[in-house]
Formats: structure tokens, sequence, C-alpha cells
């Protein structure tokens, strides 16, 4: 069977990056937390980063995916973050290698063993290994995505949680110490508020909200799929792209799906399928014992502009159920709430007319 394979691009986020860089060029004084809907390239984002950074001098950065992660205990945290590992599995980014937060400092095994046996601090650890770093002016930049993942554990003994624990000591070696960079990702809604109305996090941190790729960029990009994608079998025209910008918007990652399909089926037939299951899935999540509220919710969101909170009010609860069923996205930044996806806004708008 042919297969119908399309190379990944990397479009635009030049802004995005010189925010991340920036941090990076000041004296560690925050943690940044890099936060946007599911999908919309936070981890793509980074790993270009990581890649940038890795060949510069001056920096170790070192970069934790706690996605693939297998994470119920304790030791499985010290087993993430100060063992050497490396991912061969691949990822949806096309790039193949995945290092562990320590992997690349190369701990003794007499700590190792330390660790192992909760004779020896890892909060320790990590600080010694910064400040050796520093002696050798050389600057530590940690990277954890999908951070929220540490929820759940807790520390042996004192019995704290451990993402609490974590969190205050990367506030104390940005802030207080200066000794690290410290970028945390999560699409986790509720994690980032928790940390953005911690006010003590607040005031310790910095937000870079990473959304979908803009129009402008979806246009250029789908202007030349030749260039972007090697893709050499059809080209899309103006209008085609207009169809696959109100379909999907800035979604790369149904961007590509489309792509992929293109060459086996009509745009048409393409873009009515994924409405059909939009809408569907739109009834799915309706359809509870709560269907009037949840309808009415949804009908609130028909002018597809995200709703100030505050609008909001006494749907609380159903907010999070939408929030986590990821049928809306929630800005806690902002304090707004707004549909996940523009194809999903037109699933809505179906399920309803
Ligand atoms: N700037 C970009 N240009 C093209 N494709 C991108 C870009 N950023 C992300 N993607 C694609 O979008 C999909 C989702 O990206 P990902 O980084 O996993 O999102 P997130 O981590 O925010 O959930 C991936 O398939 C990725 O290849
Ligand atoms: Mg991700």
């Amino acid at each position: 069977m042919k297969s119908f394979k399309i190379d990944i691009a990397f479009i635009n986020r030049k802004s995005e990056m010189a925010g991340l860089r920036n941090y990076l060029e000041g004296r560690p004084n925050s943690i940044l937390f890099l936060y946007g809907p599911k999908s919309s390239g936070k981890t793509t984002l980074m790993y270009r980063l990581f890649e940038q950074i890795e060949k510069e001098k001056g920096y170790e950065i070192n970069f934790l995916n706690l996605r693939k992660v297998f994470l119920t205990s304790y030791d499985d945290f010290i087993d993430a973050f100060f063992k050497s590992a490396v991912d061969n599995n691949g990822m949806k980014t096309g790039i193949r290698r995945q290092y562990s937060l320590f992997g690349l400092f190369k701990l003794d095994a007499f700590t190792e063993r330390m660790l192992k046996k909760r004779q020896e601090d890892p909060f320790l650890v990590m600080e010694r290994e910064f400040q050796r770093l520093q002696k050798k002016n050389i600057r530590p930049v940690i990277i954890i995505d999908e951070f929220h993942k540490l929820d759940g554990l807790y520390m042996p003994a004192k019995q704290k949680r451990l993402m609490v624990e974590l969190m205050n000591f990367f506030v104390a070696m940005t802030k207080e110490s200066h000794l690290c960079h410290v970028i945390i990702a999560s699409s986790d809604a509720f994690f980032i508020e928790q940390v953005y109305v911690d006010s003590k996090l607040r005031k310790t941190s910095r937000f870079m909200k990473l959304d979908y790729l803009k129009k402008e960029d979806v246009v250029t990009w789908l202007g030349d799929i030749k260039k972007y994608n090697k893709v050499r079998e059809y080209t899309l025209d103006d209008r085609q792209i207009e169809v696959i910008w109100d379909t999907v918007g800035g979604s790369a990652w149904e961007i590509y799906y489309i792509l992929e399909e293109l060459f086996q089926h009509s745009l048409e037939d393409i873009v009515d399928r994924m409405k059909r299951e939009k809408v569907a899935m739109t009834a799915d999540w309706v359809d509870h014992d709560d269907i009037d509220d949840r309808r009415n919710l949804l009908s609130k969101f028909n002018q597809n502009n995200p709703i100030d909170r505050r609008n909001l009010t006494g749907l609380r609860n159903l907010l999070g159920q939408a929030v986590k069923d990821n049928i809306l996205y929630y800005d806690p930044v902002e304090g707004t709430y707004g549909i996940q996806g523009k194809s999903l806004e037109l699933g809505i708008k179906g399920y309803l007319t």
C-alpha cells in the first residue's frame, strides 16, 4: 500500500520563541509557566528551544516530559528525575530523543544509592548540582512538560505534596538564589489556576500563553505545502485554504490530519465528516441527566467569543466538567472560558441548530 507521508514543519512561533529566549537571557528570577489549550504546540515549542539551546555554550539544558513517564509513587519521581533515560518511542513532533531531567548530570553511584534509600534529600542533590554548574559559569535550565502529572504524589515520611514542595523549591532556586531557570508547561487549566491563585507563586512566576496558530501563519503554510511538507501530489488554492481555516482554525494537529486525508479524499468530504464527528461529540457530552443545563451552557458560547467567568456565576461544577472533558477551555490568567478549538465550535453550532 502506498503511504501518504507528509513532512512535519514548524511554523512561525518567532515571538513566542523570542519570549522564551528573553526569559533565559536574564538572571533567573522567576518560574516561567507556559500554558494554553491542548495541542496548541507547547511541547513542540519547548523541544525547539531545547534543540537550540543544547547547541549553545554556557547552558546546561534538561527536558523532562512527564507525559510518558509512569508516576504513581515517590520512587517513580526519583527515577524520572535522577536516572538517565532515552525514550525511543518517538513523538508526534518527530523528535525522537527525550532526556530525563538529570540524566545528563551523571549522578555518582553513591548519591544514587542514597537517594534510593531515602538518605539523601533530592532537593539538596539538585541544588548542589546547580551550584556546581554556576561555579563553572554554566547556566542550568530545567524544562518540565505536563508538570501537573506530579499531583497526587507525596513526600515520604512528611506526607507533603510533592508537586507543592517541588514548586517551592523552584521558587527558592529562581527568585531567591538565582541558580537556575525553570520552565514549566501544562495544558491542565486547573493546575495553572492553582498556581495563579496562590499569591506567593503568582508573584514569583511569569505566565506565557501559547494559543493556536494565527490565520496569517496558516495561510502562509498552506499556500506552500510543497515547501513546508514536501507534498507534491496536490496544492491548495485560496478558497480551500479558507475552508480549512474556517473548519479547524490554527490547530496544527487538525491541519496535519486534513493534509493526510487529502491524498485520498476531497476537502469537502473531509470537512463534512469532521463536522459530523464534532456534532456527535457534542451530542454525547450533552446527553446526561442535566441535559438542559448542558445545552444551556453551550448555547451561551454561540458567539464563539470567550466569556468572562464573572458572567457565568452559579455554573462552576458544570464548567469544571466541561473543561475536564475538553469541551471548554479555561484561561485562568484572563479568567475566561471558551470553546476548545474551532472545529468543536462548528460541532456545537451544528448540534444546537
Ligand atoms: N509551530 C508549529 N507548526 C506546525 N505544527 C505544529 C507547531 N506546533 C505544534 N505543531 C503540531 O501540533 C501538534 C500538537 O502540538 P503539541 O506540541 O503536542 O501541543 P501541546 O503540547 O500544546 O499539546 C503536533 O502534531 C505538532 O507537530
Ligand atoms: Mg504537550
